[in-house]
């Protein structure tokens, strides 16, 4: 499993001799499946060159803040926003002093301020500089801002001491950095999700729709790419941002969504129907707008005809995903929810109560019920990105447990 899969890292390293084991670093990063991009202070470019750092991160380095090019290429507020987590490895007392003290005077120290991830820092220098009053209360400072302190270790020095102050060894190193990010248990799988509603015409300038934002679905689709999967989202009409690194499918019609789950139900693993579908398209459509004096004053008579059922579509395809549909019931929520288990061909069904207007539709909040086969769970009222990441997990057992069906 490659705990880092999907992860960014600015890496970040300063002058002392520990410089050397960022290489190795890098290396172990990107092994775990991190993109890693480094920044150099001037001191650090005394003891490795940017060259070397390129080569192994295959990034371009970043080395000082008034670098135009540099800065047209990516600049530093973006390089800040970029990453997953800001790692300084190994960090110096004085990065550590202009640390605590909010110091912007040059690149590294400049996107510490910036960043919105979380920082971590690797300390690396002589065990009585480690054990000096104003280092202590730097590092004091640090931890109490929510700076993750990684090491030192203790041990023999470069410079023939004894005693705490020496980085941490990149392969000790790279698996802490692991453990400072949520569980990644969907690692390399494929997870598609349909969101949003579809709109089926009823002539160029009309349609039948729902109330569908497409909030819970894209919730999902963040929650998925964070537990590490490959996330594919079918969208049909909404108003949001496609979260980061999800690849985006935008759809109108149900049929469209249906041609677009099937096209990708052969590289999917997990399928999870979270869109509002029209269930009938209108048989009788009009290529041309309906005018009112068409129909001698009488109220057009619309046709309706089935749509294809994507999510039972999916789960009956040879082979097919784990696949996982929502339910939005106004009434015996559960009931009707356990009849599409069957009716549908699913794994898992998510019900929802969408007869209570501050949770379902177009809310930022959801209160589910999660039912299998032979169980069920609840997840209490709150936000759909929680909503989202503990159905992630939850999905992720019942696939594991599909996979592995005696728990081997
Ligand atoms: O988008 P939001 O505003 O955040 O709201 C979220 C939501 C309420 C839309 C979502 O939580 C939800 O409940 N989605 C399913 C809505 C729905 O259409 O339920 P249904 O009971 O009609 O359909 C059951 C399942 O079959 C769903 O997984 C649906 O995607 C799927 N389906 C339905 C019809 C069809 N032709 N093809 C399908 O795949």
């Amino acid at each position: 499993m490659l705990e880092l899969a999907n992860r960014r890292i600015v890496l970040g390293v300063t002058g002392g001799i520990a410089a050397y084991k960022s290489a190795e670093l890098i290396r172990r990063l990107s092994a775990l499946g991190a993109e890693v991009r480094v920044v150099m202070t001037a001191a650090a470019q005394e003891f490795i060159t940017p060259l070397t750092l390129q080569a192994l991160s295959g990034n371009p380095v970043y080395t000082s803040l008034l670098d135009p090019a540099a800065e047209a290429a990516m600049g530093h507020i973006e390089l800040a926003r970029w990453g997953d987590l800001l790692l300084v490895a190994p960090a110096s007392a004085d990065f550590l002093a202009r640390l605590a003290h909010g110091h912007g005077n040059d690149l590294l120290t400049t996107l510490c301020l910036a960043a919105r991830c979380p920082l971590a820092v690797a300390p690396a220098m002589n065990q009585a500089m480690w054990a000096a009053a104003a280092n202590q209360d730097n590092v004091q400072k640090l931890k109490q801002r929510g700076v993750h302190l990684l090491g030192p270790a203790e041990g023999e020095q470069a410079c023939g001491d004894i005693g705490p102050g020496r980085m941490l060894e990149p392969e000790e190193l790279a698996r802490r950095v692991s453990e400072l990010f949520p569980s990644q248990r969907l690692s390399g799988r494929r997870v598609v999700i349909t969101a949003g509603p579809t709109r089926e015409a009823i002539d160029p300038v009309r349609y039948i729709s729902n109330h569908s934002s497409g909030k819970m679905g894209f919730a999902l689709a963040a929650a998925a790419r964070d537990a590490g999967a490959q996330v594919t989202l079918i969208s049909g009409p909404v108003h949001l941002a496609t979260p980061d690194r999800v690849t985006r499918v935008d759809v109108v019609s149900a049929r469209e969504m249906y041609e677009a789950a099937l096209a990708r139900v052969q590289q999917t693993d997990i399928f999870i129907a979270t869109a509002a579908v029209a269930d009938y398209r209108v048989k009788n459509s009009q290529t041309h707008k309906i005018k009112k004096q068409d129909n001698k004053g009488q109220p057009p008579v619309l046709e309706l005809e089935e749509n294809p059922d994507i999510v039972a579509a999916v789960a009956a395809s040879d082979p097919h995903p784990f696949t996982v549909g929502f339910a939005a019931e106004t009434r015996e929520v559960e009931h009707y929810a356990r009849q599409k288990i069957q009716r549908k061909g699913l794994d898992l069904v998510v019900a929802n109560d969408v007869s209570q207007s501050h949770i379902g539709f177009n809310s930022d909040h959801n209160a589910v019920t999660a039912i299998w086969a032979d169980g069920e769970t609840q997840l209490a009222e709150a936000s759909k990105t929680q909503i989202a990441r503990d159905l992630i997990v939850l999905i992720g057992e019942h696939y594991q447990r599909r996979q592995k069906p005696n728990g081997a």
